[in-house]
């Protein structure tokens, strides 16, 4: 370890803690350091341990015996689920650590203030992962817009086009079905545009309406017929888009996702493998690039299992979560979504979010006194182009951050940010960027309450 590297302790090796964060530490050891991890699972707290060199007598099954221990780091990483945020953060926090907290920070608007009160009283960085701030495009996107070649803005559309297959994976079958167990999709789901919007374009909403409902997966809309479980002989398998041997084996779709935002060679050979697998295999043979596809154990494979072999998704889909009918699930979370915000300059801004797209990929029209803007954000590449009214200037910039890169690179990124920010103990400016996040969970808590209650919600009431 050299002197300047940061220890850390994970709580929650799971899918964010384990797969998305802390490979940074295996990447960039003179930086980063597990020292400890707290995680319930015994497989997966074993596989972590193993893999960051964590002593037995650092592993814990939970975060409380970890937290009441002086601490044995300067970092903490938070990434259980949604309603167990609060008390580790804020534990953590007292007990000197600074915190990396998985969004959404806290599922309440009164933890989410309690969180950032605590960060300001004891002066420890409070970085909520926000990780759309540190990808390429909305890093461009932003630089655009604010460098005035647009004029003054004067509309924004954007969109959050949830796939069908990972609305049924994540909101349907899978943790965020329930809001009262996890959180309202608005929350969920775009407290990261909700953070991202203003941020864009300078300056906060003042009020905003918003409509939304649950439409699709409910027990009246199921085929006639359909079991409880898709294995069980579902009359609708050979039609139903959410059959799940046709999301987790076949993994059509997810490839669809991945080809309709790359280009080039990725574009190519995740068509080709969707229709020809076997070409695809055997060239993986002497093209290893193509191993991506061949052996893809990623997400959402590896919420299925911890290893994701055939046999155990052939398993999890006959016994698990996944592998139910998605209208006999009982999900309670909005399947569409849209909030209309009033910006300062007057300028309104949608947010359009529903779990219906043919593919997965965020999209953003900005439209400007002296130009236009738009761009896509997707799983396999994202792009921006702008037209200059005037003189028809038209400018294409490729915002993709590589194969490979979650979240379109802002995953590592914002991990490099925090350590960033930890070595130059800038404490204002952390504040500063926990005091943003914590205004888009309001602005989220204000859109679910305008939702349910309808009318226009001001500023005023969720203040910050
Ligand atoms: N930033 C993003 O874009 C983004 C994307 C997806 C998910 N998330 C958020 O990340 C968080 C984690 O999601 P996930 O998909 O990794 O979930 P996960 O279920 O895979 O991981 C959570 C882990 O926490 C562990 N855990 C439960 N109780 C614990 C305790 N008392 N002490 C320590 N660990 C405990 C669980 O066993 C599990 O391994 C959620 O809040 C989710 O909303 C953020």
């Amino acid at each position: 370890m050299s002197p300047g590297t940061i220890r850390a302790v994970l709580i929650g090796a799971g899918q964010r803690g384990a797969l998305s964060y802390a490979p940074y530490a295996l990447q960039f050891p003179e930086e980063l350091e597990f020292v400890a991890v707290a995680e319930p699972d015994a497989k997966r707290r074993a596989t972590f341990a193993a893999q960051h060199n964590i002593p037995q007598d650092k592993q814990f099954e939970s975060w409380e015996p970890l937290l009441e221990n002086p601490a044995v780091g300067e970092a903490v990483v938070i990434a259980t689920q949604d309603w167990q945020h609060t008390a580790p953060a804020v534990a953590a926090m007292r007990a000197g650590y600074h915190v990396l907290l998985e969004k959404p920070m806290a599922t309440t608007a009164e933890d989410c203030r309690l969180l950032y009160g605590t960060s300001a009283e004891t002066g420890r960085q409070l970085f909520i992962c926000h990780v759309l701030r540190y990808t390429p495009h909305f890093l461009k996107m932003r630089e655009l817009v604010q460098s005035g070649v647009l004029g003054r803005i004067v509309q924004v559309s954007h969109r959050e086009n949830v796939s069908f297959w990972h609305m049924a994976h994540s909101y349907v079958r899978g943790n965020w079905a329930n809001s009262e167990q996890s959180s309202p999709m608005i929350l969920a789901k775009c407290c990261h545009d909700l953070d991202i919007l203003p941020w864009i374009l300078g300056q906060n909403p003042v009020q905003l309406a918003s409509t939304g409902s649950l439409m699709h997966f409910r027990p009246e809309n199921a085929p006639e017929g359909a079991p409880a479980r898709c294995l069980e002989g579902c009359p609708a398998e050979d039609v139903c888009p959410y059959f799940a041997p046709f999301i987790y084996q076949d993994m059509a779709p997810f490839w669809n996702s991945f080809a309709d935002t790359s280009r080039g060679f990725h574009r190519w050979a995740a068509r080709t493998y969707i229709h020809y697998p076997n070409l695809i295999q055997a060239l993986s043979l002497v093209v290893p690039a193509l191993r991506q596809l061949t052996h893809y154990e990623g997400w959402p494979l590896s919420v299925l299992a911890q290893d994701p072999a055939p046999e155990n998704i052939e398993a999890a889909l006959r016994d698990g979560p996944y592998g139910r009918c998605v209208y006999h699930c009982g999900s309670d979370v909005v399947d569409q979504q849209v909030v209309l915000m009033q910006m300062e300059d007057g300028a309104p801004v949608t947010l359009t979010m529903h779990g219906h797209s043919h593919n997965e990929v965020r999209t953003t029209r900005i439209e400007g006194s002296e130009g236009r803007l738009m761009a896509e954000f997707g799983p396999g590449g994202s792009r921006i182009t702008l037209d200059e009214h005037r003189t028809d200037w038209h400018m294409e910039f490729d915002t993709s951050a590589g194969a490979g890169s979650g979240h379109g690179g802002g995953d590592l990124r914002l991990v490099a940010a925090f350590l960033d920010s930890l070595r130059r103990g800038d404490t204002e400016a952390a504040l500063q960027g926990t005091r943003e996040a914590l205004q888009a969970h309001l602005l989220a808590f204000a859109a679910e309450e305008s939702r349910l209650s309808g009318g226009f919600v001001s500023s005023e009431t969720w203040g910050t």
